[in-house]
């Protein structure tokens, strides 16, 4: 069995820097083969982004992969940076050295486009940032959604689980509606056109916000591997301990994008519920809402697997110390 190709479009971004040290350890190990990394803009602009995946890659002992520089903001607005949730750089409290691993050439939507079209119906593509890039890579490639064997996004609330930036908005979502709208329209058509097509796996917060990375984790990820890339993870997390805590969340960090690049990694493990969803793009009081129609009322085609759960033995905490566990092979 050839490894599985992976693509991962991130905007490092602390939890960003967990999921690209994860795949890397995965790719290592013959797992997975991570084809390709894109950057876009997210809490912090496209320049940090880029400069934070080739620093992790480079501290994560990461083959040569393709980086390609994305979307530098939202598809339609001005995009709202928030340097307060993961630093000024990005990068929480590590300072990252600068990295000889050099940017590829082409733009984040081109590598998405060649990496489906080289692996067609065995790319896992995971989205840990905006969905800015990926919009951009449907208007280049409509048929992306036929090509891709599967697709997991960090982003959105569902359920009734309140949101992290607004009542009912996720960051990734609600710093572009827009473009999470997009991938909703496009694998509606699709699933519309191919009762067979896989459909999006959406981790939302009601499910993400129960990967709680603690100071305990770090203590234990230094003690059994201390090594420049867990001793940078272990001060940009620090970053985001400080910031959970000061929005009342406690001295914690809710580590939503390696959670979900281990859910992508082994779909027959999550709880999903097929389901249409949309997303509000200019309510007053709901702009960026993930607009789930469990019932059906639009008449509209699945376009969502609605991640509720994982069908682990202790449940998250149990897939976050997979997660710990690759990541601690790196720094030994
Ligand atoms: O809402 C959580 C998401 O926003 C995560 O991807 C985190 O990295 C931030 O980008
Ligand atoms: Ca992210």
């Amino acid at each position: 069995m050839r490894p599985t190709p992976v693509l991962l479009d991130c905007d490092p971004g602390i939890d960003d820097a967990l999921a690209i040290a994860y795949l890397v350890a995965e790719h290592l190990a013959g797992r997975i083969e991570l084809v390709g990394v894109v950057c876009t803009a997210g809490n912090v602009g496209l320049p940090d982004t880029v400069a934070n995946a080739l620093a992790w890659l480079d501290l994560a002992g990461a083959p040569p992969v393709p980086v390609c520089a994305g979307a530098a903001g939202a598809i339609a607005v001005p995009h709202v940076f928030t340097p307060e949730t993961h630093g000024p750089r990005g990068a929480g409290h590590a300072v990252l050295d600068t990295t000889t691993r050099c940017v590829d050439a082409r733009d984040g939507a081109r590598l998405w486009v060649d990496a489906a079209r080289a692996y067609p119906g065995e790319l896992v593509a995971i989205v840990t940032g905006p969905s800015s890039t990926l919009a951009g890579a449907l208007e280049r490639e409509p048929d992306l959604p036929g090509l891709v064997a599967d697709l997991a996004v960090m982003g959105g609330t569902f359920r009734g689980h309140p949101g992290n930036t607004t009542p009912v908005g996720e960051w990734n979502v609600d710093v572009d509606p827009e473009a999470a709208d997009a991938i909703c329209l496009r694998w509606e058509a699709a699933r519309a056109a191919d009762a067979d097509l896989m459909v999006p796996l959406w981790c939302g917060l009601n499910l993400t916000e129960r990967a709680v990375w603690t100071p305990r984790h770090s203590e234990r990820l230094l003690a059994v591997a201390d090594s420049p890339l867990t001793r940078a993870l272990v001060e940009a997390l620090r970053f985001y301990f400080e910031f959970h805590d000061s929005v009342g969340e406690g001295y914690l960090a809710r580590v939503h994008d390696p959670f979900v690049a281990w859910l992508a990694l082994h779909p027959d493990m999550v709880i999903t519920e097929d389901s249409h969803v949309r997303v509000e793009c200019g309510g007053e009081h709901t702009r960026g809402m993930t607009v789930e129609d469990r019932r059906g009322h639009r008449g509209r085609a699945d376009n969502a697997r609605i991640a509720t759960g994982v069908r682990v033995p202790g449940g998250p905490d149990a897939v976050l110390d997979e997660v710990f566990a690759a990541i601690a092979s790196l720094g030994r």
